[in-house]
C-alpha cells in the first residue's frame, strides 16, 4: 500500500438548460479548470479522520455506517466525504483506517459541483491507496451513490463531469460526451447568496402550473437553444455561444429564478466586453457565468468584483479525475 495518494477532479458549470432539463429538455455542462484535491493516508487507527482545510473543520468518523447529526454544520461539510470513503470500502469489502485532507478551489454550495468533485477525488484516492483498480465508470458510479445519500436526487451530471472532464449533453437521464472546437475563456461571478435548488425548482413548477400555456413554451424555447449551442461549440463560434447565453438568461428571468444580484453581475460582465452572460445552476443567488474573448477575462473579472461579486477566471477543462501523486 502507498503511504499517500493525492487525487483531483474538476468542478462544473451548466452552460445552457438549467430548469428546462427538469422537464425533459436537454442541457449542456462543462468541466472547469478549478479542481478539488484530496490527499489520503492509511491510518493505523480504525477511524476515518477527515480534515477539510478550506473550511477549518475536522472530525473522526467510524468505518461503518452510523447515524450522525447532519444538522451540525461540521457534519454537513464532512458527511459527503465520509460517505465517499464508505462507498469504496464497501465496494471492495476492505477495512482500512484513513486520514483524509481536502483542499478545494471550487466554492461550496454555489452550483459549481464542488461536492461531486470532492467525492470523485476521494473515491479515486482511496481506491488507489488500497490498490483497488477502480475504472472511471466505477468511480463515477460510486460518487453518484454517495451523492444520492447526501443530496437525494442528483441528476448524475456533476459526478460524470468530475470523473470524465470536458463537456456533456444531458437529456432524460442520458449523458453523452460532446466535442468542443475551441477553448472557452470564462469568468464566473459568485453572488455569495446561498439558495436552495429544491425551492427554486418548486418555484418554476408552481409558475408552470399557474401559467401552463405561457411557461411551457418558455421551457421548450430553452430546449431549442441546445442544438444551436452544440453546433457553435463544435465550430468554436464564441460570439454565437455568447448570444445564446443571453437568450437563455432572458428565458430564465421569465421563469422567475434570476435576482437583482445576479442581474448586476451579468450586466457588469456584458458591459466589460463578455460575449454573453447568464446565471448558472438553480439561480436565486449562486453564480453567473460569462463567456469572454481571451484578452477580456481580467476586465470582466474586475467588473464583477466592482459589483460585489467574487470573480473566478477559468476555462473548460478536458482533464477529469486524476491521480496527482502516489
Ligand atoms: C441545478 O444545478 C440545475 C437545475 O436544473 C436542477 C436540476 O437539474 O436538478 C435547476
Amino acid at each position: 500500500m502507498s503511504r499517500k495518494v493525492v487525487a483531483s477532479a474538476p468542478g462544473k458549470v451548466i452552460l445552457y438548460g438549467e430548469h428546462s432539463v427538469v422537464y425533459g429538455e436537454p442541457a449542456i455542462a462543462i468541466a472547469l479548470s478549478k479542481r478539488a484535491y484530496v490527499t489520503v493516508y492509511p491510518s493505523s487507527s480504525s477511524a476515518i479522520e477527515i480534515n477539510a482545510l478550506d473550511y477549518g473543520v475536522k472530525t473522526e468518523f467510524p468505518q461503518e455506517r452510523a447515524k450522525i447529526n447532519v444538522e451540525h454544520e461540521k457534519f454537513k461539510i464532512l458527511q459527503p466525504i465520509w460517505e465517499a470513503c464508505l462507498q469504496v470500502l464497501e465496494y471492495t469489502s476492505t477495512k482500512q483506517g484513513l486520514k483524509i485532507i481536502v483542499k478545494s478551489q471550487i466554492p461550496r454550495e454555489a452550483g459549481l459541483g464542488s461536492s461531486a468533485a470532492v467525492a470523485v477525488s476521494t473515491i479515486a484516492a482511496v481506491g488507489s491507496l488500497i490498490e483497488a483498480n477502480l475504472t472511471p465508470q466505477i468511480i463515477s458510479k460510486l460518487a453518484y451513490e454517495a451523492e444520492k445519500i447526501v443530496h437525494k436526487t442528483p441528476s448524475g451530471i456533476d459526478n460524470t463531469i468530475a470523473t470524465f472532464g470536458g463537456a456533456v449533453l444531458f437529456q432524460k437521464g442520458n449523458i453523452t460526451k460532446i466535442q468542443i472546437g475551441k477553448n472557452l475563456p470564462l469568468v464566473i461571478g459568485n453572488t455569495g447568496v446561498k439558495r436552495s435548488t429544491k425551492q427554486l425548482v418548486l418555484k418554476v413548477k408552481s409558475l408552470k402550473e399557474k401559467y401552463e400555456d405561457i411557461v411551457t413554451p418558455i421551457i421548450k424555447n430553452i430546449g431549442l437553444i441546445i442544438p444551436k449551442a452544440l453546433k457553435a461549440l463544435n465550430e468554436g463560434d464564441l460570439p454565437t455561444l455568447g448570444e445564446l447565453m443571453n437568450i437563455n438568461q432572458g428565458l430564465l428571468d421569465a421563469l422567475g429564478v434570476s435576482t437583482k444580484d445576479i442581474a448586476k453581475l451579468i450586466y457588469a460582465a456584458r458591459s466589460a466586453g463578455a460575449y454573453g452572460a447568464k446565471l448558472t445552476g438553480a439561480g436565486g443567488g449562486g453564480c453567473i457565468i460569462a463567456l469572454t474573448p481571451p484578452e477580456k477575462q481580467n476586465k470582466v473579472a474586475e467588473a464583477i468584483k466592482r459589483e460585489g461579486g467574487e470573480p473566478i477566471i477559468t476555462e473548460i477543462s478536458l482533464k477529469g479525475v486524476k491521480i496527482e501523486e502516489k
